[in-house]
């Protein structure tokens, strides 16, 4: 591991070409003994499937396997002593932002809910509560669909302490609901913590990237591509009108498309506001990213080996925004807007809310904290939202400054 080559974060996750080159610190023993466990049950799991599988179950099960996965398990994750920090941790200007759209839509629809999925600490929910409990605007219910039992706690002891009186709306979900659901669905940071296939392209066949165990270690090898892979990476080659070239490596986010649809199915009217780091399909699939989106975070360090730190450290892609539009056209959900994460927190009035800051130490605080959400060299512009809606024929403010729908 001293060998692997690492780069440092030092605001937010995903900008590592600013990042100065150091190596990866070493696990602590009790750390290293859990990702042992880890690695067992993963070895496990290979051997009973004939000696490989493939790198979304591996992914699937060293982020979520009940107790031990990296979501799973007790480590602290997110902000300054984590791995990563997300907008809702750097500021709560962010989620009073999200609030303010789930208001507008609120206040149309009624009676109605709001539904996160992937909550992480809590503190995103929290801020909303807190945001929406002043506006006197709250939802009948805030329910929360999280993967994992330990950050379902954590959750719980967030909304407790930032927002007590609002605690009695929240209600955790161990599914998503089935059907009839009215009110607005968000996720942030979500889609990109899915597990995802990985492909390879060889002599110009596609070939799926598996796991195997080598040595008391996993390595990364590949094997055919099933059917739905190969017809999956030949639809976007047709799309953008030019076949990857050998060697040409990226990811498919299957997941991502069959949880939208879930969501299409569940939601009778409103809003879905999905926000993460993304690109456009033509972005995406782009000759010159040859090696794909997939990256590591260990301690504020990103890297690409997911192969080392099984069960300490997260694992991540980027998303394909124009599969979740694709996603909501055959499901007869509308793409209602598609921005930067920077104009979006602009034409919800990010800035109008420092500017009533009267604490001038506050104000400066805050005013730091907008620079690293919406400047295009910190978060502003990887990040994107995309708002699906049904039934809702409302312009929403979140999209006022600029809508990008076209370019999907
Ligand atoms: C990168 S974290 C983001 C957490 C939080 N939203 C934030 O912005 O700080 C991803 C979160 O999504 C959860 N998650 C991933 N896939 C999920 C799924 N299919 N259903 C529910 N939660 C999921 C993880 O357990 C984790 O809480």
């Amino acid at each position: 591991m001293s060998g692997i080559m690492a780069f440092t974060v030092t605001q937010s996750r995903y900008f590592i070409y600013k990042y100065n080159i150091m190596s990866l610190p070493q696990p602590s023993q009790l750390a290293q003994q859990h990702s042992e466990t880890l690695l067992k049950q993963i070895q496990t799991v290979i051997a009973e499937s004939g000696g490989e599988i493939s790198f979304a179950e591996f992914m699937q099960l060293a982020l979520y396997a009940p107790a031990a996965g990296y979501y799973s398990g007790g480590l602290e994750k997110f902000g300054v002593g984590g791995d990563f920090t997300t907008a809702p941790e750097i500021s709560p200007l962010f989620s009073q932002c999200v609030a303010e759209q789930c208001a507008q839509v609120l206040a149309e629809l009624g009676h109605a809910d709001i539904l996160e999925v992937g909550a992480g600490s809590g503190i995103m929910a929290a801020n909303i509560l807190l945001t929406l409990d002043s506006r006197q605007q709250l939802p009948d219910r805030y329910y929360i669909l999280e993967l994992s039992a330990e950050l379902r706690q954590r959750q719980a002891e967030t909304i407790k302490l930032h927002c007590p009186q609002c605690f009695e709306r929240v209600q955790w979900l161990d599914a998503l609901p089935l059907s009839g659901f009215r009110g607005v669905v968000l996720g942030n940071e979500l889609i990109d913590a899915m597990p995802v296939q990985r492909f390879i392209i060889e002599a110009g066949q596609v070939r799926e990237q598996t796991v195997i165990s080598h040595d008391g270690e996993l390595r990364l090898a590949s094997r055919e591509a099933d059917s739905s892979l190969v017809a999956a990476v030949r639809k976007i080659e047709a799309e953008l009108g030019e076949d990857f070239t050998d060697g040409y490596e990226s990811e498919i986010n299957a997941a991502a498309e069959a949880w939208l649809q879930s969501v299409s199915e569940l939601l009778e009217s409103g809003l879905v506001l999905l926000i993460d780091y993304g690109y456009t399909r033509r972005e995406f699939y782009h000759q010159q990213r040859n090696t794909g989106t997939l990256m590591c975070h260990y301690q504020h360090r990103a890297h690409p080996d997911a192969m080392i730190l099984i069960g300490l450290q997260d694992i991540t892609a980027h998303v394909d925004f124009t599969a979740l539009a694709e996603v909501a056209a055959n499901n007869d959900l509308s793409v209602a807007g598609y921005t930067t994460q920077a104009h979006f927190l602009l034409s919800m009035g990010i800035e109008q809310r420092v500017a009533k800051i009267t604490d001038s130490n506050q104000q400066i605080k805050m005013t730091q904290q907008i620079k690293q959400l919406v400047l295009p060299s910190e978060m502003g512009e990887l990040f994107k939202v995309i708002a699906l809606t049904r039934n809702l024929a409302l312009p929403l403010q979140g999209f006022t400054f600029q809508d990008q729908r076209s370019r999907l």
